[in-house]
């Protein structure tokens, strides 16, 4: 089955039986919110807790996780991600603060029927950010993740306040796959019918995947699509499970950096506008479009953020002079990490992480290696033939809905060296950077 032909057919088993019958927009006059939130143990999903906790027109906030693998509980774990992150702990002992346990591959999420119907009479907002996330794995390993999301299309689609209750997604600039073609313009903020146009890493499908079956759910669906996020505030917190801070701190043990698209800022967008744009979508008074694409409007140059990281790497005693950790390119960069692998020269901590830097690695290297991008319309080319590294890392999305609907992305500021200042300490702090080698 070609990858194009197992994106329709999950988008297939997870569509039927909707009542597709779009939700008639009323004007808002919700003075009180319920909103559902799954995910809040993430990054992004603590971020939003937080101010919601903060609102005053929220009346409660249900907060939607898994069951944890570590068994600890639910405060626990939110308490873990909000030291870590700055956010105030305090706001968690808030009444109105539910907290939800689910599983995905649970019929009804496995919620008894008490809880289904309090859902169902009390939401007025649901805001779905819990995902799988991982960059290497196909789209059958998101299933689970697609029919978590069927799941609660299902719960709104059975409440008789159905028209009422608004759902946002936050799905992601990777449902672009490895085709647009950037003579078309920016990448639009629809929902594209053409599944070739998704194909690329497994997660990017099941985002895609899951914007179709929203499209067709008939529901006041909003899908938010987000670019890269960066760290933001109020500590600077960006997880060291993302791809950048994996590559930084695997770059201070090869001593020079890996040189993607000679930068690799481009459009980062800080989790805490991130979180506020959504917000301010959620509580808008105005019919929402079905897609809002967010990322930063325009492009950093990725030569600025490297110079002020590196002044801040230097300030904080990481490395020797600000001039250290210069660019090479990914294939040199692998087989440096490689060599100090198979030498035993990487910390013990770092290893797992170098191993799958290393896949991500030679990943880049294929793509930076491959051919222009795919124009959709010609179907002499295949639409899994990589595309370039700087076509996903910079592709730009047409970003108009974001601009008319939230003020604080309208006004959000440039990265500027106090917001590198707090990546790096908070990165220390969570013991990722140890001093430069000088390159290996
Ligand atoms: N990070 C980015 O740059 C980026 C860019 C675009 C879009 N997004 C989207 O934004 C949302 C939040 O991202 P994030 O960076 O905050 O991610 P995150 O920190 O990894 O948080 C993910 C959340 O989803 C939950 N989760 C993970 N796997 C799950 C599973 N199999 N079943 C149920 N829940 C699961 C996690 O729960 P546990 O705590 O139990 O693991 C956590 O609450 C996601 O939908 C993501 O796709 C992120």
């Amino acid at each position: 089955m070609s990858p194009e032909q197992a994106i329709e057919k999950m988008i297939e088993t997870y569509t039927p039986k909707l009542n597709n019958h779009r939700s008639v927009y009323r004007p808002r006059d919700i003075k009180e919110e319920t909103v559902l939130l799954s995910g809040s143990t993430g990054s992004l999903g603590s971020q939003l807790l937080a101010s919601l906790l903060s609102m005053s027109n929220v009346r409660r906030v249900y907060a939607l996780n898994r069951p944890d693998s570590q068994n600890l509980s639910m405060m626990e774990r939110h308490e873990i991600r909000f030291k870590d992150r700055g956010l105030d702990a305090g706001l968690l002992s808030s009444p109105k603060l539910v907290f939800l346990e689910g599983q995905n591959t649970l019929p009804g999420l496995g919620f008894d029927e008490d809880t289904t119907n309090k859902l169902q009479r009390e939401l007025t907002i649901i805001i779905h950010a819990a995902w799988y996330l991982n960059l290497q794995v196909p789209l059958s390993k998101f299933e689970p993740s697609v029919k978590g999301t069927r799941a609660l299309i299902d719960l709104v689609n059975e409440s008789p306040r159905r028209e009422e209750i608004r759902f946002l997604f936050t799905s992601s600039i990777s449902v672009a796959g490895r085709s647009w073609d950037r003579t078309r313009g920016p990448f639009p903020e629809e929902v594209l019918s053409d599944a070739r146009s998704a194909v690329g890493v497994g997660y990017g499908e099941s985002k895609y995947v899951t914007e179709r079956i929203l499209a067709e759910s008939g529901l006041d669906v909003t899908i938010v699509r987000i670019g890269q996020l960066c760290g933001g505030e109020p500590n600077g917190a960006w997880s060291v499970k993302e791809w950048f801070p994996i590559i930084l701190h695997l770059s201070l043990q090869v001593g020079a950096l890996l040189d993607i698209d000679n930068a690799f800022s481009h459009r980062w967008i800080p989790i805490d506008v991130v979180s506020s744009s959504i917000l301010d979508f959620a509580f808008s008074d105005t019919n929402l479009p079905l897609v809002i694409n967010l990322e930063r409007p325009k492009p950093i140059p990725g030569q600025e953020i490297i110079q002020m990281l590196r002044g801040v790497l230097f300030e904080e005693a990481i490395l020797p002079s600000p001039q250290a950790l210069p660019l090479i390119h990914p294939k040199e960069w692998v087989s440096i990490l490689q060599r100090l692998l198979g030498e035993n020269r990487v910390s013990p901590k770092s290893r797992a992480v170098a191993h799958a830097a290393i896949g991500v690695g030679v990943a880049c290297i294929a793509e930076l290696s491959s051919a222009a991008p795919l124009k959709m319309n010609d179907r002499s080319q295949s639409p899994s033939r990589p595309r370039t590294v700087e076509t996903i890392l910079s592709l730009e999305l047409d970003v108009s809905n974001a601009k008319i609907l939230s003020r604080t992305f309208r006004e959000f500021k440039p990265i500027d060296v106090d917001m590198v200042t707090k990546w790096v300490k908070y990165w220390i702090a969570v013991g990722i950077l140890e001093q430069c080698a000088s390159v290996q």
